[in-house]
């Protein structure tokens, strides 16, 4: 391998090369690219059914691609399970969150890798995991007022911001995200925004499935387009419109330049 291509393969944390998937005679998706770069949020929208979740579940171990490539920090790996995925440092946020109603927020985050302490590492160290808890929440400047608050108390809001920055506690430097705010009311909605460009910012890479597209255009670097599982472009946020934004969603790369009004015409012609 030359100097360059090390350069180039390196550039991005993420890339999927020509990732193919079906279930039985449904092509969920078709020899889809994509390139995520450190610290950026890419925006992934598109129609139901476009093939958003089922890509991210390829990179989260969730579901095993048919055919090609993943490449993580510029190496070819092999992801199948979530278990693979979680070693390369990425973390699938789900909406119906996994979290522990009984437990405080302290708890949620480190459940499975407690601290320990003790010449044998055989005492819970409660203390510091408290203690680390806090300086997450003032770190990421999450909206959560004690370590000790039960999350049972607490918004969907609250809760997703909980399992970021458990994901955080765990290394995680890329993230996933399926439409986080659908659930959420508008301010709430704002807060867990800012807090995703936060760790961007940070340098975690970030992933976020969203039918808002507006939500992506406030915070988000690029915008990935897929429409019936195939990549129809990707597009800087700062060069682009809403309206460029939909019209390349319900056209597609093929249409996207044509006149308005000539979609429905051909569509019944
Ligand atoms: N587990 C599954 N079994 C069968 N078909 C599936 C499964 N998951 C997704 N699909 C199909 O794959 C296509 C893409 O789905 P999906 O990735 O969920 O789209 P999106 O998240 O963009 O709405 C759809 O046609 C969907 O019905
Ligand atoms: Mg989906």
């Amino acid at each position: 391998m030359t100097t360059t291509t090390v350069a180039a393969a390196t550039e991005y944390v993420v890339q999927l090369r020509r990732i193919s998937k079906r279930f039985g005679g449904v092509h969920a998706l078709r020899e889809v690219d994509l390139e995520l770069r450190r610290g950026e949020i890419m925006g992934i929208v598109g129609d139901n059914g476009a093939g958003k979740s089922t890509l991210m579940k390829i990179l989260s171990g969730a579901y095993v691609a048919d055919e090609g490539e993943i490449w993580v920090n510029g190496r070819k790996v092999r992801i199948r399970n979530p278990q693979d995925s979680a070693r390369l440092g990425i973390a699938m946020i789900y909406q119906d969150l996994a979290l522990f109603n009984n437990f405080d927020v302290t708890k949620n985050i480190f459940i499975g890798r407690e601290l320990t302490r003790g010449p044998m590492g055989l005492v819970l160290d409660k203390k510091r995991m408290y203690r680390e808890t806090q300086e997450l929440i003032r770190e990421l400047k999450v909206d959560i007022k004690s370590p000790r608050q039960n999350v049972a108390s607490m918004s969907g809001g609250q809760r997703q911001m909980v399992a970021c920055a458990r994901a955080i506690a765990f290394k995680s430097t890329i993230l996933i995200m399926d439409e986080p705010t659908a659930a959420l009311g508008v301010t709430e909605a704002n807060k867990l925004l800012g807090l995703i460009r936060n760790l961007a910012d940070k340098g975690i890479s970030i992933l976020l499935i969203t039918q808002r597209i507006p939500d992506v255009l406030a915070i988000a670097d690029r915008v990935f387009v897929l429409k019936g599982g195939e990549r129809q472009g990707v597009l800087d946020v700062g060069k682009v419109t809403l309206d460029d934004v939909v019209t390349l969603i319900v056209r597609g790369k093929d249409r996207a330049g044509e006149a308005p009004g000539d979609v429905m015409y051909k569509s019944f012609g």
